[in-house]
């Protein structure tokens, strides 16, 4: 199984069978470098209604005749603007089998606004904890320092976990040290940064914090490929 890192908070899972994508903010990224017709997956996660997380999702799962799997009222959204496309609603705390990988839908603590249409409307933003083969993914979407991060590193073996670092509008260089002594994962990677001037990072003061800490970091490039 491998994970690839298409920029910003977005990752490609791939197992041997089935794909994945979660939040494909690919042809609106300036870093952007692939092709949104190049993507074909099994579904489609969204972690909540930023643009920088919707993305590309409704053409992606258009095309894929895939779900998008994401918290109920944000469907709603999707299919107010286009009646075809396959709604999986979920909501948080929830987890649901699906033939390709477990997912279970966890709090964030972030904006709630969705942009996706001229009104403005709300939905809770919410992370993924997502099973696959036999490798336990967490995608904690946009979100800054929560308490309960302990619990999920008690509760869970976690695998690879993507963290926020950007500051601003998630936690930053820091608290993303925190959240990942709470986590106890074997991986990490830091995503949310350097996109725009508002969430720059110096990511090598993050790595270097990280190993200081005993952490195992890596820092992914667009398009870079993690094996497990
Ligand atoms: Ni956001
Ligand atoms: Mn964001």
């Amino acid at each position: 199984m491998i994970i690839k890192y298409l920029g910003h908070s977005c990752l490609l899972i791939e197992s041997s069978d089935n794909s994945v994508i979660i939040d494909p903010f690919l042809s609106s990224n300036p870093q952007n470098k692939i092709k949104v017709a190049d993507i074909h997956v099994s579904a489609v996660l969204v972690t909540h209604g930023h643009m920088d997380h919707v993305g590309d999702a409704l053409e992606i799962a258009t095309r894929s005749k895939c779900p998008i799997i994401v918290i109920d009222e944000l469907g709603k959204h999707f299919m107010s603007k286009d009646k075809t496309v396959k709604i999986h609603p979920m909501s948080i705390g929830g987890s649901y089998q699906f033939d390709w990988g477990k997912v279970k839908m966890t709090q964030a603590l972030h904006g709630i606004g969705v942009e996706m249409n001229e009104v403005l409307s709300y939905s809770m933003p919410v992370g993924f904890i997502i099973n696959i083969e036999d490798k336990l993914i967490y995608h904690p979407g946009d979100t800054g320092l929560f308490g309960d991060m302990e619990m999920f590193g008690n509760m869970y073996d976690f695998d690879f976990v993507a963290l926020p670092i950007g500051g601003n509008f998630t936690m930053d260089i820091s608290d993303s040290i925190v959240a990942a002594k709470l986590l106890k994962a074997k991986n990490y990677i830091p995503i949310h940064y350097n996109t725009f001037d508002i969430i720059k990072q110096d990511v090598e003061v993050w790595k270097k914090r990280m190993s200081d800490a005993g952490l195992n970091a890596t820092v992914m490039q667009y398009e870079d490929v993690f094996r497990f």
